[in-house]
């Protein structure tokens, strides 16, 4: 953001957008997906990256668990710490996309503000929300981590879907049920979304 008042100003390359596309052969575009803890987001998201890659597109994950080892590694989990994890990633995820890559973020990301921060830092033209929408109930019975057992059990404090909200979201780009879709379905509704709106294949 841009303030008068500020003596940190921005500096500028002679190198475009339109350049960087043309280098990368492909529209930036982040897919930001939301869901539990549990609903398939860094399967997806990784799934999601290799085919991207393996077609020739330059991708990275920006993965919750994994940015709160350095990024975020200062935060928590109440929602003030939750915030400030999801506009940091929003900022990385825009910078990246700035540099020509296509992003996709996973996190939790459950609260209706913080998507749209999330939504209005990166630019609603190159952000794909994707809800990945398995219950509760869905994501405890696999409870890959074993942090669901353990939030039941007190143990965890603040867990998303226990006892912290995730609030669903409303009209995202696309909505994805993984407690019946396979992580490889899940993918290709993905794909066929980007098809069609974001990546231009030169070659
Ligand atoms: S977010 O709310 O800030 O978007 P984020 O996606 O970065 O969350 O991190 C979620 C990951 O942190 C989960 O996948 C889980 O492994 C771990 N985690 C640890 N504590 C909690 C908690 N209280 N609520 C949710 N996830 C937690």
């Amino acid at each position: 953001m841009e303030d008068a008042q500020s003596p940190v100003r921005r500096s500028h390359g002679t190198i475009t957008l339109q350049d960087r596309m043309r280098i990368h052969r492909q529209k930036p575009v982040t897919i930001w997906l939301t869901g539990l803890s549990g609903a398939g987001k860094s399967t997806i998201a990784f799934e999601l990256e290799r085919q991207l890659v393996a077609q020739g597109h330059a991708c990275y994950v920006l993965d919750g668990d994994n940015v709160r080892h350095g990024l975020g590694s200062d935060l928590g989990f109440d929602q003030r710490d939750r915030h400030e994890n999801i506009r940091r990633v929003a900022h990385v995820a825009q910078l990246m996309n700035d540099a020509g890559l296509i992003v996709v973020a996973a996190l939790i990301s459950p609260m209706h503000a913080d998507r749209a921060m999330a939504r209005d830092i990166i630019g609603a033209g190159s952000f794909v929300e994707t809800y990945l929408s398995a219950s509760v109930a869905t994501c405890a019975g696999r409870d890959p981590k074993g942090l669901y057992a353990k939030a039941l059990a007190g143990e965890i404090p603040a867990f998303t879907g226990i006892s912290a909200p995730y609030e669903t979201p409303l009209d995202p780009e696309l909505a994805i049920d993984t407690a019946t879709l396979t992580p490889s379905e899940s993918v290709a509704r993905i794909f066929g979304y980007l098809r069609e709106h974001f990546v231009a294949l030169a070659a």
